[in-house]
């Protein structure tokens, strides 16, 4: 049995993670805004972007436990628009909770997992990481910022048994289109383009994998001695990303802007 902690566990992957780790007998903490009621979890509310909060919450775990093996950074949400017509509060607000929410759930949890003699931090990613889409400047970039930061944090907790690995989901079919907050604004300059191009991965998400296939993914990772740096969910997304690795950056973001940034209509 180990000690797991998942943030944004009241919805799609994060439940979906929760609820199988949950299902094997592990003791499992989702962290969400709010409530989430289900026999597998124990769910608390918190708010990934306030520090002191999820250190407190994590402190009363570690109190009632003895002990946080695992930490599944996976709360995020997005935003679509033109760079253009973003709005830094909408940019600012979507940083705080993707990256700053990472980094303050890892800077809360370390204290605790040096105690424990250890343990594992899975940051949840994504394939946009890795290439960037048009129209989701400021959700690739939150995910580019958490793959640089788990690099660097991988290095530095070492020393302390604690491992890192990067999960970089393809396509899965949750509530994320849903809760994606859309810009009111579109400029004459862009047209159906924005639209047309959320139209294309919101289409994409739901018609997308399971969230069951992250969860299982996660749970092989939580019972393998040592963990990967990055593990890409899902076949054709491994093929995706070994492709923007290999081929020339500029001809893969020229493939990229061929599926998802669309000319103007004249
Ligand atoms: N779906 C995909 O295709 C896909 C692909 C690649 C990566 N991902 C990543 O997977 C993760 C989960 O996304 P999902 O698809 O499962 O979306 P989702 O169904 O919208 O779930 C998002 C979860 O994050 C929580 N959350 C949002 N803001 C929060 C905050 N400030 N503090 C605490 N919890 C917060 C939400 O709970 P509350 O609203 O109750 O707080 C919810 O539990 C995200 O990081 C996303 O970027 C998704």
């Amino acid at each position: 049995m180990k000690v797991i902690i998942v943030t944004g566990a009241s919805s799609g992957i994060g439940l979906s993670i929760a609820q199988y780790l949950g299902n094997q007998g592990h003791h499992v903490y989702g962290i969400s805004r709010s409530k989430h009621f289900d026999k597998s979890i124990r769910s608390i509310q918190a708010d990934v972007t306030e520090f002191d909060a999820l250190k407190a919450v994590y402190q009363e775990i570690f109190d009632i436990e003895g002990r946080i093996d695992v930490l599944v950074n996976n709360a995020g949400m997005g935003i679509s628009g033109s760079i253009e017509d973003t709005a830094y509060e909408d940019a600012s607000y979507l940083m705080n909770v993707n990256f700053m929410g990472v980094f303050n759930s890892t800077k809360a949890v370390i204290p605790f997992m040096r105690s424990s003699g250890g343990g594992k931090i899975l940051n949840v990613s994504s394939v946009a990481a890795k290439l960037s889409i048009p129209f989701q400047a400021f959700y690739s970039s939150s995910k580019a910022a958490i793959n640089a930061f788990s690099e660097a944090l991988a290095n530095e907790v070492e020393p302390f048994n604690i491992q890192v690995c990067t999960l970089m989901p393809g396509d899965i079919k949750t509530g994320f289109t849903k809760n994606r907050k859309k810009n009111s604004v579109t400029s004459e300059s862009y047209g159906d383009r924005v639209e047309k191009s959320v139209g294309v991965m919101e289409k994409d998400e739901q018609n997308g994998m399971d969230p069951d296939i992250a969860a299982k993914t996660v749970h092989r990772l939580v019972n393998k001695k040592r963990i990967p740096l990055y593990k890409t969910i899902g076949l054709k997304y491994k093929v995706i990303v070994l492709l923007a690795k290999i081929l020339p950056s500029g001809l893969a973001n020229r493939i990229v802007g061929a599926i998802y940034a669309f000319k103007k209509d004249k």
